[in-house]
């Protein structure tokens, strides 16, 4: 099943949340206005939003609510973009230049936070106390996850403990936000602990992923700059496996890289992490996540909505972009 498989079953559905963002976006503020356009238009695989469609579609739910769900999942996504690429001092996004390296960084963390209070006002319109708890306490636990990623940065000792607590908190929570949506809006609490083990399982081999392409990928597929997490000192799995696993030499550069070196070791640490087994290691990791994820939709009943859920998970891994 490709993703256009998958998003030919819910075709009606992801119409609706393209019209509900563009209309939501909009201020009569220009500034915000352009800014917002700019990062909505500039695309992105609108991964998340497709997620809550499924799982409520997949849960047996006949309403429209989750179309009002799903862009407001896709506004706190592209929020923590617009303030993540300030942090990572990004410069490409989506194939275009990020909004800081366009309007600057002030003007992209205020549009950032212009984006997720809309979701909240959005967030509260269906009354629903359960929603405006899950999706409260994700962006809390998103916001802990990229500053206790800070606090990793430039440490060569952080360990794969630590990684994963970084990626299920600034990354695989909102997955499972998404997928919690499904049982939540089709009133089925029976199966809300399958959809939020498959929403933890897929975030996190979609980050592990994502980290994997931060050295691997072609950029102009990727959309992105590869060797961003590098500049940073950002200590992801392939470089701590290769901290554990690879050969003295190769340890003692890796470790240079994050402490201090940064993006100038790009070469050498790409080349070593591909030769000590890091990126294919990470992969593997990666895909257990995903086996975990389909394994946790075992409760719910067979039906193409599940394949397409399944599916999913297989393509954030055997992903380019
Ligand atoms: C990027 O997410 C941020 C991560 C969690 C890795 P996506 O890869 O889903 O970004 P877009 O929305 O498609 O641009
Ligand atoms: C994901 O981390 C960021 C958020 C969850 C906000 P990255 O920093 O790896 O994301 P990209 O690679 O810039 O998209
Ligand atoms: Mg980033
Ligand atoms: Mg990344």
């Amino acid at each position: 099943m490709t993703l256009s498989d998958i998003q030919s079953l819910i075709q009606d559905d992801i119409q609706a949340v393209d019209q509900l963002i563009l209309k939501r976006l909009s201020s009569d503020v220009v500034l915000i206005n352009q800014i917002g356009h700019y990062i909505i238009n500039s695309g992105g695989k609108r991964l998340r939003p497709l997620l809550v469609l499924l799982s409520a579609r997949a849960c047996g739910y006949q309403g429209s609510e989750h179309c009002l769900m799903a862009a407001v999942i896709e506004f706190i996504h592209t929020s923590t973009l617009l303030h993540d690429d300030v942090v990572d001092e990004s410069d490409t996004r989506r194939g275009n230049k990020t909004a800081n390296e366009v309007w600057g960084n002030a003007a992209s963390v205020l549009v950032g936070d212009f984006l997720y209070s809309r979701s909240f006002e959005m967030m509260v319109e269906p009354g629903n106390i359960r929603i405006m708890q899950v999706m409260s306490e994700a962006t809390n636990v998103i916001a802990e996850g990229e500053v206790l990623q800070l606090l990793n940065c430039h440490d060569a000792d952080t360990t794969k403990a630590r990684y994963m607590e970084v990626i299920h908190r600034k990354t695989a929570k909102l997955f499972e936000a998404a997928t919690q949506m499904g049982p939540i809006l089709a009133n089925k609490p029976e199966l809300e602990e399958a959809f939020i083990a498959y929403g933890r399982h897929l975030g996190a081999a979609f980050q592990l992923i994502d980290d994997v392409l931060d050295y691997t990928a072609d950029e102009s597929e990727l959309g992105k700059n590869v060797g961003d997490d590098l500049a940073e000192g950002k200590p992801t799995l392939p470089l701590i496996y290769t901290l554990e696993s690879g050969s003295k030499e190769e340890k003692e550069i890796i470790r240079r890289a994050i402490e201090s070196e940064g993006v100038t070791l790009l070469n050498e640490v790409t080349q070593i992490i591909k030769q000590s087994g890091a990126i294919e290691y990470t992969q593997n990791v990666a895909q257990e996540e995903a086996a975990l994820a389909k394994m946790a939709l075992t409760p719910l009943e067979d039906s193409p909505l599940k394949t397409a859920l399944c599916a999913l998970a297989d393509l954030a891994v055997n992903r380019t972009h």
